[in-house]
């Protein structure tokens, strides 16, 4: 399948594996990468440059195709070494980046000038148009469903999606909620030019995540995430468990007067226990709405293998039908 993204990224299938972390590592990226759709390290995982120029040379041992390193702008006090980050992505070679979080303005020259690629997560249809206005190649919209920060405007990919679609020229994907052919399918005639997917490719065989997460991704239903830190307007979409019950407890009781401290035990680097160890109860981990289509733990290449051939089954057969 041919999109604008296909064509942009250089890739055969229009479908990218958003940053996550402590998810995002090489093994990942790689299968993605190798099913022939996006795969993507997550940046921040890697504790300093060095690490992620490892990381980076690591995956491009496993994989000759296009791979891509998420940078996520966190609004903290003590900035990480983004610069270190970029050199280390450009000395890796790697000629895509998916920004997140703050506005990438700052970084765009340099990344540009190196002939990157720059795709920008963005969850509102006015940020994309800043995303377009700063030069960004392409946005990847994510709706209010997604797993991580949906933002604050709640405004689910049913709407968001459309309405980018009438406002954008770059081209975009469809971000939050994607699983299978069908979604695709939706993405495109909602006027995306391909899906990217965060939850449905952490159970995968590749993800390189402790079994535990895999399996309650597929116990799990599109009732059981919820939404952590509203009131400190960082909203994050997670999987319940004891510790969000905890945190929410809190936040109720705390009201407007929750500071990010109440919460640290909940937040505050849970996630190498979680997914590496498998402690299911250490804290919040980030987890789309998407689980309740979850089922089976396939490898990369059954899952993009599967989702192609539903997609253009969809096209070809029920959708040509009913045009008919
Ligand atoms: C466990 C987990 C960790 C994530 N970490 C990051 C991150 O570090 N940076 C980022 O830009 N997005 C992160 N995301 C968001 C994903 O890249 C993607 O946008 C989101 O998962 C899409 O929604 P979905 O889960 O419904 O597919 C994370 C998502 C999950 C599930």
């Amino acid at each position: 399948m041919k999109t604008r993204i296909t064509e942009m990224f250089g890739i055969e299938h229009p479908i990218i594996q958003g940053g996550m972390h402590f998810v995002g590592l090489a093994e990942l990226a790689a299968a993605v990468s190798n099913a022939g759709g996006l795969g993507i390290i997550t940046g921040l995982t890697q504790r300093t440059p060095e690490l992620l120029a490892k990381e980076i040379a690591r995956c491009k041992a496993l994989t000759k195709k296009p791979i891509g390193v998420n940078l996520t702008f966190l609004p903290v006090m003590t900035a990480p070494d983004y610069p270190g980050y970029i050199k280390a992505i450009i000395d890796g070679g790697v000629k895509i980046v998916e920004t997140a979080g703050n506005n990438p303005q700052k970084w765009m020259p340099v990344l540009k000038e190196n002939g990157i690629k720059v795709i920008h997560k963005c969850t509102s249809v006015r940020h994309s148009l800043k995303a377009e206005s700063i030069g960004c190649d392409a946005v990847s919209v994510d709706g209010f469903e997604c797993g991580g920060h949906p933002g604050e405007d709640d405004v689910p990919n049913m709407i968001l999606l459309p309405r980018a679609a009438d406002e954008l020229k770059i081209p975009f994907v469809a971000s939050g909620g994607m699983a299978d052919g069908r979604s695709l399918v939706a993405a495109l005639a909602m006027g995306a030019e391909g899906m990217n997917m965060g939850t449905r490719f952490i159970a995968t065989k590749e993800a390189p995540v402790h079994d535990h997460v895999k399996q309650a991704i597929v116990a799990a239903s599109e009732l059981d995430t919820r939404l952590i830190m509203r009131p400190l307007r960082n909203t994050e979409r997670v999987l319940k468990n004891a510790a969000v019950e905890r945190l929410l407890a809190k936040e109720k009781t705390l009201g407007a007067n929750l500071k990010f401290e109440d919460i640290i035990a909940e937040v505050a680097g849970v996630y190498p226990r979680i997914m590496q160890e498998g402690d299911m109860e250490a804290g919040a981990w980030s987890c789309g709405m998407v689980v309740g289509l979850i089922n089976d733990i396939p490898t990369c290449k059954e899952l993009i293998d599967r989702t192609m051939a539903q997609a253009n089954e969809i096209i070809r057969q029920r959708l040509a039908k009913l045009a008919a």
